[in-house]
């Protein structure tokens, strides 16, 4: 009897080829977990009404169950079957849909518990790539999709870091190349008259306008700030603007394997590896994760990144670098 032919998992398809986006949709539909580019980082999609898929989601990144999830749809019209529109939502999402900004809301009560983890509110946005927009359309369904990382490790920013982190345990990875933002989408409470920033991302507070606020010490409403986050193995150190060189120079003179990500101006000393230059601080933005795993796979004993202004897309940027260095036993500056 002939051996029945098992398809390669994950079934890794280039975004560019013809059938891959309809391929994807398919599998979605089917409750298949599948992989997808955003402008931000690649998500970790399954039919955001189906809880079996959900909860593989959950399951496959060694989730907790309290954290809950975003959920990805093509256009404002195709947000009613997931949340109520407030006033204020509207406006914010006529102003950045498709874009980084994640609205959370009042519920609508067919999404299963496991999706928003028990809360009576859901996340949800459009995201800007012509991928993930191509694949939410064709699907027709509404897709809950944390990044694709396994929990606690850094965000993917390609189909590579998915790979290394998810590998089997997800269905398809519709690879769309490296992402543009490589920070997060910016979480913003959007129930009451002004928006309330839970997560920092990449639309900024500044963007958002003088009504953005930050939460008050009521973390409930942000269950993923709880939870360690973006850490690499290896121990993250987050200088001053101007002193990441020496740092790195001094570690090296004690023997230690130390990688440096500096601004363009800063001279590599001897002995520390190159882990990437930034001009300005989308530039840090889009090689920080990918530069956290190099730091890893490199086996460094220490991962030495230069400080940004804590403004604009740099508070998003820091945020993700105090929580990698506190998360790996090492203190960034405080905010
Ligand atoms: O850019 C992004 O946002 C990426 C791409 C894939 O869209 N997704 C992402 O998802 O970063 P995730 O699961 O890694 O982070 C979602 C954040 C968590 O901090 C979670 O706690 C928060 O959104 N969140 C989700 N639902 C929420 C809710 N109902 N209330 C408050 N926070 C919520
Ligand atoms: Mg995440």
């Amino acid at each position: 009897m002939p051996a029945r032919r098992v398809p390669p998992r994950p079934l890794l398809l280039d975004a560019m080829d013809a059938d891959a986006v309809a391929t994807a949709a398919d599998a979605l539909r089917r409750g298949d977990l599948v992989v997808l580019p955003t402008e931000t980082v690649y998500g970790l999609g399954a039919d955001a009404r189906n809880a079996e898929a959900v909860s593989r989601v959950f399951h496959a990144k060694q989730r907790p169950a309290d954290n809950p999830l975003i959920v990805h749809v093509p256009d404002v019209a195709a947000v009613g079957e997931v949340v109520r529109l407030t006033p204020l939502a509207r406006e914010l999402a006529a102003s950045w849909w498709p874009g980084p900004l994640t609205l959370v809301l009042d519920a609508h009560p067919g999404l299963p518990a496991v999706t928003t983890a028990g809360l009576r509110t859901a996340a949800v946005r459009v995201p800007d790539h012509p991928v993930a927009l191509a694949l939410l359309l064709a699907a027709g369904v509404p897709v809950a999709a944390p990044s694709a990382n396994r929990s606690g490790r850094p965000s993917p920013t390609t189909a590579a870091h998915v790979l290394a982190d998810l590998g089997s345990s997800v269905d398809v990875i519709l690879d769309g190349g490296p992402c543009r933002v490589g920070v997060e989408s910016t979480v913003v409470d959007a129930r009451g008259q002004r928006p309330v920033v839970l997560r920092d991302g990449a639309v900024t507070r500044e963007q958002l306008g003088a009504r953005a606020v930050a939460p008050g010490a009521d973390l409930a409403a942000s269950p993923g700030t709880r939870h360690r986050h973006y850490a690499p193995a290896c121990p993250v150190i987050v200088p001053p603007p101007g002193a990441a060189a020496a740092a790195a120079a001094g570690l090296a003179a004690e023997g230690r394997r130390v990688g440096l990500l500096a601004s363009a101006t800063a001279q590599i000393p001897r002995g520390v590896q190159d882990l990437g230059r930034f001009r300005d601080v989308e530039q840090l933005a889009s090689m920080l994760y990918g530069a956290l795993r190099a730091a890893d796979a490199r086996q460094l004993d220490a991962c030495v990144v230069e400080a940004v202004a804590d403004v604009g897309l740099g508070r998003a940027v820091m945020d993700r670098l105090r929580r990698a260095a506190a998360g790996s036993g090492r203190s960034a500056p405080a905010p």
